[in-house]
């Protein structure tokens, strides 16, 4: 294939420089074992990554536990030094940044962090907690640093006057709107907010995550939001990447998304998210995923989901499906792809599946992608902006396989379970 930029689509509406570009981020922990400390594996966390980030905008990072988010958003923050690829802030090249070189940086990207309760040192007040990032930072403030912090947490909904209080004082509510506040100190331009309200009730959730949407429209912020939940970060996103097993699987605009999802773990995540209108519920199908996750020390080859997926076939077991913008701003991994029109493979000499047979059509050079086993990250495919949009066309589903030919049955060792009422 000739032209394959490395980048996740973009919002249609775009045109500036992104805040954040992200190229083949990957990070691979070393298994060390016996006297020598020798290196005998590795654990796979994330392995290509790409995808852009514009000023203003919230894009969620969703997948189940252990497909790399945190390890992600870590090397975002420059908490976590990548293994490979290239991350680009403001179009600066920060990914092997030095820590003298970080220190600007460090005002303008910051994280908030899932545990609300192990985040804040519990022998510290918060005064001296939200007020740390200006001591770190040798930032003199007009007011000092006292006032500076009050007029913080006054902005994150607590009370000033809860200054010299310990964080064991606080709810769990009011402790995550303490890290906010924190992450907040040093006007930073982006947040990466690992689970920023799993830890917290429903009903406080709801408030934490109005408080951050507030706080975007007044100060400018970009987000990035990480969540294992669909249903958590529908309202917030403007749109969504989905992960598997350290890959990016789909990424689209919010409603799109929801709208269509491509992929089939998308559609699985999907079905798990609870719908509030009760005269829907009951419609639509739960697909159960059988089985944990694999492991990221030996992921299955190619697609990385066949041994959980009920639309597997053989191509899926030996043919990486390459990230491809079936839509606009809508790129998908694989090779059998849902609520979409695709080419029949048989057209295109070569092609395997109709992903295949769709990136050949949008490639210039009308060549059929193939895996290369020098290459670890899935190319990305844009569509031609000459072209007409790509036919979507969204069928009603009617049982839980789908209705792709050669499906696994759901009785195949890792095929999915029976689908149940919502
Ligand atoms: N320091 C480390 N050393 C070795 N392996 C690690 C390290 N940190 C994370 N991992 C592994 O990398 C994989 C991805 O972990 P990560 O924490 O990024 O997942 P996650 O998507 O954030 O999961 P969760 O939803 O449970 O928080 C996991 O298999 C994890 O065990
Ligand atoms: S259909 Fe194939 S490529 Fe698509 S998710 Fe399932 S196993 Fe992967
Ligand atoms: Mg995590």
């Amino acid at each position: 294939m000739t032209a394959s930029p490395a980048t996740a689509p973009t919002p249609a509406s775009t045109t500036s420089e992104p805040l954040l570009k992200v190229t083949d981020l990957t990070k691979h922990f070393p298994i060390r074992r016996g006297l020598l400390q020798r290196v005998v594996g590795a654990v796979r966390a994330v392995d290509g990554l790409n995808f852009e980030v514009s000023k203003g905008e919230t894009l969620s990072l969703v997948g189940e536990s252990g497909c790399g988010k945190t390890t992600t958003g870590r090397m975002l923050t420059r908490l976590l030094e990548p293994t490979k690829g290239e991350i680009l802030f403001e179009g600066r090249d920060i990914t092997h940044a030095s820590v003298g070189q970080m220190r600007p940086l460090r005002r303008d990207v910051q994280m908030i962090f899932q545990d609300p309760y192990g985040s804040l040192n519990p022998r510290h007040t918060v005064g001296t907690i939200v007020g740390k990032p200006f001591r770190l930072q040798n930032v003199k403030t007009e007011h000092g640093i006292k006032r500076e912090v009050q007029g913080l947490l006054e902005l994150v909904g607590l009370n000033p006057e809860h200054y010299n209080r310990y964080p064991h004082e606080f709810s769990g509510g009011q402790r995550q709107r303490i890290g906010i506040a924190r992450s907040l100190a040093l006007k930073p331009k982006l947040i990466v907010a690992d689970e920023p309200v799993s830890a917290l009730d429903v009903s406080i959730q709801a408030q934490v995550i109005n408080l951050l949407e507030d706080l975007q429209d007044e100060l400018g912020l970009t987000y990035v939001v990480i969540a294992h939940d669909l249903s958590v970060v529908r309202h917030m996103s403007d749109r969504v990447a989905v992960m598997y097993l350290g890959n990016l699987v789909e990424i689209a605009d919010r409603d799109e998304l929801y709208a269509r999802p491509m992929h089939p773990y998308t559609t699985a995540l999907m079905s798990a998210v609870p719908i509030p209108d009760p005269s829907r519920r009951g419609r639509t199908e739960r697909i159960r995923l059988e089985g944990d996750v694999p492991s990221p020390i030996s992921p299955p080859p190619a697609c990385r989901f066949h041994t959980r997926c009920w639309k597997a076939q053989e191509v899926c077991k030996t043919e990486t499906p390459p990230l491809v913008e079936l839509a606009p701003g809508h790129a998908v991994a694989c090779h059998f792809p849902e609520n979409v029109d695709l080419p029949d493979p048989a057209v295109r000499p070569g092609a395997s599946s109709p992903l295949q047979a769709a990136a050949a059509e949008l490639s210039p050079g009308g060549e059929v992608p193939h895996d290369d086993a020098s290459r670890d990250a899935p190319r990305v495919i844009p569509l031609d902006a000459s072209r007409e949009d790509a036919p979507v066309d969204a069928p009603e589903r009617t049982d839980a396989s789908g209705d792709a030919p050669g499906d696994v049955p759901d009785d195949a060792p890792g095929g999915p379970s029976k689908p149940e009422d919502a």
